[in-house]
């Protein structure tokens, strides 16, 4: 067995040890970018006069073969293959011998070519989660222009509070989804900057040209020191912490939509394919899939918190431990890339049961309307809020729903209550009324719905 390592050593690595220690197992995955980058890598050494031409192509044919033997599924990983710039650069060897293989890793360490490769796969991969979460607002989009019409109560505390649109609902995850997106872009303009050439902390003694590399691999640009290029895993952090907040995000969908499909609710119902059944009670209809969607945050925040636990008080520069970047990233991005695509068939499958929610609309949910019509009368909200207290204890007292309660009965409350005060009891009524920008009013909703559109389109 040889490592890339090997010369001062006398002996190899207890079996236990390597076992510990390799990272083959996970970062094979990674071996498209670890290609890309030593392609990159050999063309830079060409630039600065380290090998020749010949050479130069030499190595990038046999890197498009081993690239080939990946892509086929046909690439044998060995014993000694610790990690998956050891077996690229293994298999290169054994390729076009090892004379010139051996050139390729001049000026360059493993600790500036990992991130090179990590930052290359998290492009690739943000654009398709990125792309997921872009149908995912584009489906919350189309359930809330379906549901323009659907009224239901809203909650606080998990309280009846006041009617709403269901669109006005499903819009608000449109723009939890909406920073996400924003986050992520953001985030990858931090990392979508190129390591390569930074060596193993102190820099490139072959006078590389780092910009013409950078922009080889399509970076728009180049880390600035070396020292934090290699040690700085702040670019993973911060994906990590965007998957969290994400997560988050869906687990709150989730766990609304499990309550709605209750029976006590019965707003919606969950469609068989994101369901399963009990192994014991068979009336049973369990809405797993949400459930793990709720579930699933706990995982990525644990992501998070696994990978800053790592860093923190880490010393300068490179140490092992960051090793542990690539499990937690990798978990991640494959929980988000499931969660994502069935959360939005979740929402595009879903039965709504718009009779269900008008049901749940009682009158006491048109309380703060009566107080409004009272400051609309003149009277002091503080003061309005006081009376229509006094009117839903009157009610109570009397085992009549609030609407029931005579005029003179209102009157005996406050002179203010007239016969227009029929008008109050009506829930499309109280919706409409709230038409400044953000309410659940139609044409507040609408113009909502629009500025999404223009969102989405960008
Ligand atoms: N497998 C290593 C990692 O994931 C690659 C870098 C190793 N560098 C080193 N000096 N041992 O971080």
């Amino acid at each position: 067995m040889t490592t890339l390592w090997g010369g001062r050593f006398s002996e190899g690595p207890d079996p236990l040890a390597a076992r510990f220690t390799n990272s083959i197992g996970f970062d094979q995955r990674l071996w498209d970018a670890d290609i890309a980058g030593s392609i990159a890598w050999a063309r830079a050494i060409y630039r600065a006069g380290l090998i020749t031409e010949e050479e130069r192509d030499q190595l990038i044919e046999g890197l498009e073969a081993v690239r080939v033997e990946w892509a086929s599924g046909t690439f044998t990983i060995q014993p000694g293959d610790e990690d998956i710039h050891t077996a690229n650069e293994r298999r290169l060897g054994e390729i076009i011998g090892k004379e010139i293989a051996g050139k390729l890793h001049t000026g360059r360490s493993r600790n500036d070519q990992v991130v090179t490769d990590v930052r290359l796969w998290l492009r690739d991969t943000s654009e398709r989660l990125r792309s997921a979460l872009l149908d995912l607002q584009q489906a919350a989009i189309e359930r809330a222009e379906s549901g323009l019409d659907i009224l239901m109560p809203g909650y606080t505390h998990l309280q009846r509070a006041q009617p709403v649109r269901f669109a006005l609902w499903m819009m608000a995850y449109f723009w939890m989804w909406q920073r996400d997106r924003e986050r992520l872009d953001d985030l990858m303009r931090r990392a979508n900057l190129c390591p390569l050439g930074t060596g193993a902390l102190a820099g490139n003694p072959f006078d590389v040209d780092r910009q013409t590399l950078a922009r080889d691999l399509g970076f728009p640009g180049i880390t600035p020191n070396a020292m934090d290029t290699v040690s700085d895993r702040d670019f993973i952090l911060e994906f990590l912490s965007w998957a969290a907040i994400l997560g988050v995000h869906l687990s709150r969908l989730a766990a609304d939509l499990t309550l709605w499909c209750t029976a006590e609710y019965g707003f919606v119902t969950l469609s068989d394919a994101h369901s399963t059944g009990s192994s014991l009670m068979p009336q049973k209809k369990n809405p797993d899939t949400l459930e793990l969607l709720r579930g699933k945050a706990g995982r990525l925040i644990g992501d998070l918190t696994a990978l800053l636990t790592v860093v923190k008080g880490l010393p300068l520069t490179y140490n092992s431990d960051l090793q542990e970047d690539k499990e937690r990233l990798f978990d991640a991005a494959d929980t988000l890339a499931v969660a994502l695509p069935l959360t939005a068939a979740v929402l595009r499958e879903m039965t709504l049961h718009p009779d269900r929610m008008t049901a749940a609309l009682s009158d006491d949910l048109l309380a703060t309307d009566l107080a409004d019509y009272l400051v609309r009368k003149g009277m002091p909200f503080r003061e309005s809020h006081h009376v229509v207290g006094q009117a839903v204890r009157r009610a109570e007292e009397l085992g009549i729903p609030l609407r029931r309660l005579p005029l003179t009965e209102l009157q005996a409350i406050s002179p203010l209550f007239g016969e227009d005060v029929a008008e109050v009891w009506d829930f499309e009524r109280s919706v409409e009324r709230r038409r400044s920008a953000g309410g659940t009013a139609r044409a507040a909703i609408e113009a909502q719905i629009a500025q999404a559109r223009a969102l989405v389109r960008k």
